[in-house]
């Protein structure tokens, strides 16, 4: 696994955008895994401030999102579909019906389903992740196994707190208990994984997942597992790491 630890949140959106930015350059139909949270808002701005200035296009790219609130619709401003219009899609040339995201309205289990069957015939390129302080990625959250395929959670507490503080106007009675979210097969099939974490708040998690085996208890360990995972941290999420146990680049 790579650590780049960059001075501050901004660098490391910077370094993580332009990462997609030459993929996407070098690969114009690019399959991209994409994450929502606090954490990516600035990395998508920078994608569209490329867009706008240089024209990298997004028209045959397909990106494929980690999770989706349940009982949301996509019109509800706290939904992930309307913060990827929002942050991301509405900035750039991508073609609407080449962007997925789990539908946590209706019929949930026939939406995991459809789920699961496209993510079974795509092959994500590069793979973007956040991590909860309880270590999950995307909502896969600590559990007595890991899921594989895409599923129904329950949030737990921590999750739940955290979105009320960052998201919806710090209402925990507004914030969804349950989601659908993709399971590890997804993401560790993804050819490369960047994990964007910042800020102190994110570094116990940052430890925790490095200095553990592959534990469901902390879900981020399976991404030992895989062989082209680079963490780009800032100094506060990197605050609690060995440096000499990694390929480690301040
Ligand atoms: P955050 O969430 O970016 O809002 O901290 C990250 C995550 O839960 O994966």
């Amino acid at each position: 696994m790579k650590i780049i630890v960059c001075d501050n949140h901004h660098e490391a959106s910077k370094y993580v955008a332009e990462i997609f930015i030459k993929q996407v350059q070098n690969k114009p139909n690019s399959v991209l895994g994409l994450a929502t949270g606090s954490t990516p808002i600035e990395m998508y701005y920078y994608l569209i401030k490329d867009h706008k200035l240089n024209n990298t296009s997004y028209r045959d790219v397909i990106t494929i999102n980690l999770d989706e609130y349940v009982k949301l619709e996509a019109s509800n401003s706290q939904s992930y579909h309307y913060f990827m219009e929002k942050h991301l899609f509405s900035g750039i040339d991508i073609n609407k019906s080449n962007t997925f995201i789990p539908d946590g309205t209706g019929d949930i289990n026939a939406n995991i389903k459809a789920y699961n069957d496209l993510l079974e015939n795509i092959n994500i390129d590069i793979q973007l992740l956040g991590i909860g302080r309880n270590c999950h990625i995307g909502f896969n959250e600590p559990d007595d196994e890991f899921q594989i395929g895409t599923h129904l959670v329950n949030l737990k507490q921590s999750t739940i707190d955290d979105n009320a503080r960052l998201f919806f106007d710090g209402d925990y009675s507004l914030v969804p208990k349950q989601a659908i979210t993709v399971g590890v097969k997804a993401i560790m099939s993804a050819k490369q994984i960047i994990l964007l974490a910042t800020g102190k708040q994110k570094a116990q998690a940052i430890s925790n997942f490095l200095n553990s085996q592959i534990n469901p208890q902390f879900p981020a360990s399976i991404l030992h597992a895989h062989n082209n995972v680079v963490l780009v941290l800032d100094k506060g999420a990197a605050s609690l790491i060995g440096k000499d146990s990694y390929d480690y680049t301040e």
